[in-house]
């Protein structure tokens, strides 16, 4: 496949394919639909980074659900977590009585997962459960595991299918390592 895109100098390596992730999420996606067969779950995708991801996470899970979405934002333009939570838009459902998945592109130091799983819960949802295109076990500052994991990986700046650095590279079709001359001058 070409990739003719100037983005692609920026890039260390592919670490994870166009094929692999839409495998993997096709696999996760049937674990999804058995396990929520009949509880007409709402998937609560966390923008922007999700977008690629809860596209395809939604049509790999055949059952009947409903689609929602917030932000928050955990740092701006950096590559490393200010710790700092900025809820810019809240989701439009009632999720009392629901069962809630929230799907999210990366697990790193957990805060995000953390603030928003919290802030779901107090609003009386069936369950809340935690589904992460990608899981990075060495950035974590707080304790937080996902329920549903499509891949984990090591300790480096990835973008790409959703990632970004600065707002850009979201639109990779893969997930790579950005080369660190890219963010450090
Ligand atoms: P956490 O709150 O530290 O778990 O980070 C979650 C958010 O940080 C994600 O939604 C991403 O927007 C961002 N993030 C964490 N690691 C990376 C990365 O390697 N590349 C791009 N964004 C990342
Ligand atoms: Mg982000």
């Amino acid at each position: 496949m070409i990739h003719p895109y100037d983005m692609m100098q920026d890039i260390d390596r592919v670490l994870v394919t166009e094929e692999e992730l839409h495998r993997r999420i096709r696999e996760v996606g049937a674990q999804l639909a058995a396990d929520y067969a009949g509880k007409r779950p709402i998937f609560v995708g966390i923008l922007k980074g999700v977008v690629p991801f809860f596209a395809a996470m939604a049509q790999a899970v055949q059952i009947p659900c409903q689609w929602d979405f917030l932000s928050v934002t955990s740092f701006e333009g950096g590559t490393h977590s200010t710790g700092q939570l900025t809820f810019r838009k809240d989701i439009d459902h009632d999720i009392a009585g629901r069962h809630v998945v929230i799907l999210e592109d990366i697990l790193d130091s957990g805060s995000t997962l953390k603030f928003v799983k919290e802030l779901l819960e107090r609003r009386g949802p069936a369950s809340v459960k935690i589904c992460t295109m990608l899981d990075k076990p060495s950035g974590r500052t707080v304790a937080l595991e996902a329920d549903y994991s499509c891949f984990t990986i090591p300790g480096a700046f990835v973008v790409g299918f959703g990632l970004d650095y600065d707002d850009y590279y979201r639109n990779l079709p893969f997930v790579g390592v950005l080369k660190p001359e890219v963010y450090q001058d």
